[in-house]
């Protein structure tokens, strides 16, 4: 068993967590989220989206969250951008390192985006070679990668030339998005295997939506062949406002519980972390989905 030995977390919570909340969430408690997990140890925290108000009215606060950060040395935090409009506005605000993302299935991308995926390579190459030239690091994301709630069945190598695509045009990290939650251990491995075959395993991350309480299982399958970056989203919060019924990522809790107990190095303080997680689900008022977090708060009393 090859399980790499240390794990990055990518917390995704104040991103993808938030983004599919209805009730307008003020600014202040997205920023002292951001905060926590940042005293928590994790080292980039996907701070809000560079995205249009009238697609996702809950990042509609974007610039004012980029520059409210409270900045911890050895922190990045990276927002997404889906175009030029969206990468002039992340610079203003201070924006370090920037997302951008597409889909594997044409019909996601289309109802995420508004445009085919060949499209959307069209907007985000200008996008990524600014990127560059200011030395910012740019990370690509794919989504539908195990499933599409349009078109079911995605096949590995569909996902392969995506990433291959995104790689090739200088994405340093291509996070491979299980958006719906649908896929198993075994083809979870199938499509890194098939993903590996063109981009190195090293430039790859897993982020897995939990929405069929698989993530935890498909995150080992993919560690076992050396995937070292997992994306998860603190309290198991969210879901994508382009895919009915998908839940959120994995909750960050139960990856760093699971590494922690396996021996693998990940920086983070579980017991910080639950504070971070506490503290948004109070704020929500919503029951958290993390196990460890529910575990962890009954033995706190
Ligand atoms: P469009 O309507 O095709 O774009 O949207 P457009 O260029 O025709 O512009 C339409 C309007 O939006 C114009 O305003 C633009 O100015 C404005 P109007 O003239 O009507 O007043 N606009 C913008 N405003 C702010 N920021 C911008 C921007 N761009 C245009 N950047 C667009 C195209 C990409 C903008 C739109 O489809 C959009 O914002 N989509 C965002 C969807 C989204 O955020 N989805 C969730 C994140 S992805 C995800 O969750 C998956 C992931 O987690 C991985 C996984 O799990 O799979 C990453
Ligand atoms: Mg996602």
């Amino acid at each position: 068993m090859a399980l790499p030995t240390r794990v990055k977390i990518v917390e995704v919570g104040p991103r993808d967590g938030l983004q599919n909340e209805a009730a307008t969430i003020p600014t202040d408690i997205k920023l002292t989220l951001i905060d926590m997990l940042g005293a928590a140890g994790i080292s980039t925290i996907e701070a809000t989206a560079f995205v249009s108000p009238k697609w996702v009215p809950q990042m509609a606060d974007q610039s004012d969250v980029m520059r409210g950060l409270k900045r911890r040395p050895h922190v990045t935090y990276p927002a997404l951008v889906p175009n030029m409009k969206g990468f002039e506005a992340a610079l203003e605000a201070g924006c370090e390192e920037i997302a951008v993302f597409t889909a594997a299935s044409e019909s996601f991308c289309k109802k995420n985006i508004n445009c085919s995926i060949d499209e959307s390579f069209d907007r985000f190459a200008p996008v990524i070679e600014a990127a560059l030239d200011r030395n910012m690091k740019v990370r690509g994301y794919i989504s539908c990668v195990l499933g599409c709630p349009y078109e079911g069945e995605i096949k590995p190598p569909a996902v392969a030339e995506v990433a291959r695509r995104l790689h090739q045009m200088g994405c340093y990290e291509i996070s491979l998005g299980d958006t719906i939650g649908v896929g198993t251990p075994l083809a979870a491995k199938k499509m890194v295997e098939a993903v590996a075959r063109l981009v190195p395993l090293k430039h790859l991350a897993a982020h897995f939506h939990d929405t069929y309480g698989q993530a935890m299982a498909n995150l080992f399958a993919v560690m076992e062949l050396g995937i070292a970056t997992i994306d998860s989203s603190i309290a198991g919060l969210g879901g994508c406002p382009y895919a009915k019924g998908a839940s959120g990522n994995v909750a960050t809790e139960d990856v760093v519980y699971m590494l922690q107990g396996m021996g693998r190095e990940t920086g983070v303080d579980l017991n910080k972390l639950i504070d971070a997680s506490a503290y948004i689900s109070g704020y929500l008022k919503r029951p958290i989905s993390s196990k460890v977090a529910i575990a962890m708060l009954a033995k706190r009393g």
